[in-house]
């Protein structure tokens, strides 16, 4: 008889019993509940692998390994393409996974739509049913000709159909959704079945050349649900996320076996579906303002440069420690560059509460490049001082009060002259060339000249 057992999803140590901190790796409630195989399919498991199996492994030279199929398939909306690699790799299986209601039904309609318009897609919708597909897709349009569905939830019954048919394509949507009837004994739902069904939809398009997609759920805390057991498994994770004022869509690369990871791709839920935003910098650059505190910097995610405007505040501390309130970037990287002010310029930002904030609520996730406008922001707002209109800053700062050049400024300037920003602040030593104002800094010292009345 199969037996319950404990597993830790964090170092897959085992338990007989459930406990609430697991013995292996001291983590809480990481123990999920799965099913051991019993002791007579262990060994019938055992005995059918050792009869199907050869005692010699083949070895084969480089030469003699054929050259694979590199085949991709573009769907013709550029965000997506790009962020999944240049268009979905036959053959490979991909996780989209994004909070309940955030637009993953939607995308993939979508795009099994463009794709099944020159290949064979099927779509199997585990989580909705098929009337209520079809309201979803008559509301996106959806024609493709060599696109099928149907909302079978059994995978057995989804793989087998997929071996015999051989789409191109196969979307799944979701799969925690799906069961394993026959071939498992594990429980539906739980972490041992979603590892299976993973493992076997892997085989299934490494040795068929089918690309299969599917959605994953999100956990309360943001990662994948069933942790790292599919993230391990699949070619590659993408997260579908809604993080600013603006409410875009943006698709991230997470893991990508065969692209870029931290791409990104910004789309916009309108009534007709997902609209890709390409002019995600105009939609910033009209939101930025001009007044003392406030500054644009580049934050390149991926091989996007997104032009932020950066806002600082700062005010006399009225009573006790100073406060430092920082959203959007590391909090610790504002505090390091009101040190250096403070150390060298003598500007008295110990006294002062700071307030820090990326505009549009968007998150810069590497910051050094943003290190002089920081300084530029904070000092602008300390000496009630609006910068140069239309000015961006780009470069990284040391320890020692030294602005430093910072790498991907070629990316940076290409976008910032397509926006014509006036005033560009980079490191002197920065090699690079450009039709815009570039204006050049060696130390912290020469942030003064932009504020005149206040020079030390
Ligand atoms: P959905 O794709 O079902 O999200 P997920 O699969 O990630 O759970 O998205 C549902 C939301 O999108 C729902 O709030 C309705 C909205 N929506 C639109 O605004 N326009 C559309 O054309 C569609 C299809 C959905
Ligand atoms: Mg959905």
């Amino acid at each position: 008889m199969a037996k319950t057992q404990y597993r830790c999803t964090n170092c897959h140590h085992v338990s007989i019993k459930w406990v609430g901190c697991c013995p292996g790796c001291s983590e809480w409630n990481s123990l999920i509940e799965s099913v051991a195989p019993s002791a007579k399919k262990r060994s019938e498991q055992r005995s059918q692998a050792s009869a199907t199996l050869s005692l010699n492994s083949q070895l084969v030279t480089l030469a003699d390994i054929p050259a694979g199929v590199t085949e991709r398939f573009l769907s013709g909306v550029p965000e997506w393409d790009r962020v999944i690699g240049g268009g979905i790799l036959a053959g490979s299986f991909v996780i989209l996974t994004g909070d309940p209601g955030i637009g993953k039904s939607t995308l993939l309609l979508q795009i099994a739509d463009k794709i099944g318009k020159q290949r064979r897609v099927f779509y199997f919708s585990s989580e909705e049913s098929l009337q209520q597909l079809k309201t979803r897709a008559t509301r996106l349009k959806v024609s493709a000709a060599n696109l099928l569905f149907s909302d079978q939830a059994n995978l057995e019954s989804i793989i087998a159909t997929a071996r015999e048919h051989k789409p191109d394509l196969l979307i799944l949507d979701s799969i925690q959704n799906c069961y394993l009837s026959e071939t498992s004994e594990a429980i539906p739902g739980t972490i041992a079945q979603l590892r299976e069904a993973g493992f076997q939809l892997m085989k299934l398009a490494k040795e068929n050349n089918i690309a299969v997609l599917v959605t994953g759920h999100i956990t309360k805390d943001g990662t994948m649900a069933g942790p790292k057991v599919l993230e391990h498994l699949v070619d590659a994770v993408f997260y579908l996320q809604a993080e600013d004022r603006f409410q875009t869509r943006i698709l991230r690369s997470v893991k990508n076996r065969f692209g870029e990871v931290n791409e990104v791709g910004f789309f916009q839920m309108e009534e007709h579906g997902l609209i890709e935003m390409s002019n995600i910098n105009e939609m910033l650059l009209a939101e930025a303002s001009s007044s003392p505190g406030s500054i644009m910097v580049c934050s390149v995610e991926g091989s996007r440069p997104l032009l932020l405007e950066l806002q600082a505040l700062c005010v006399p501390t009225k009573f006790g420690m100073p406060q430092r309130v920082v959203t959007g970037l590391e909090p610790k990287r504002v505090v390091l560059i009101a040190a250096i002010l403070e150390k060298y310029l003598h500007v008295k930002l110990s006294s002062q509460d700071i307030f820090f904030k990326v505009s549009g609520g968007f998150k810069i996730k590497e910051s050094a490049a943003a290190d002089l406008g920081i300084a530029l922001a904070l000092l602008s707002s300390y000496f009630q001082k609006q910068l140069p209109p239309k000015s961006v800053a780009i470069a990284e700062m040391s320890l020692t009060g030294q602005v430093k050049p910072t790498n991907q400024i070629n990316l940076i300037i290409k976008e910032v002259e397509k926006f014509r920003l006036d005033n560009v602040f980079v490191a002197k030593r920065q090699q690079i060339k450009s039709t815009s104002n570039l204006v050049g800094f060696d130390s912290v010292y020469q942030l003064l000249k932009l504020f005149p009345d206040d020079g030390v």
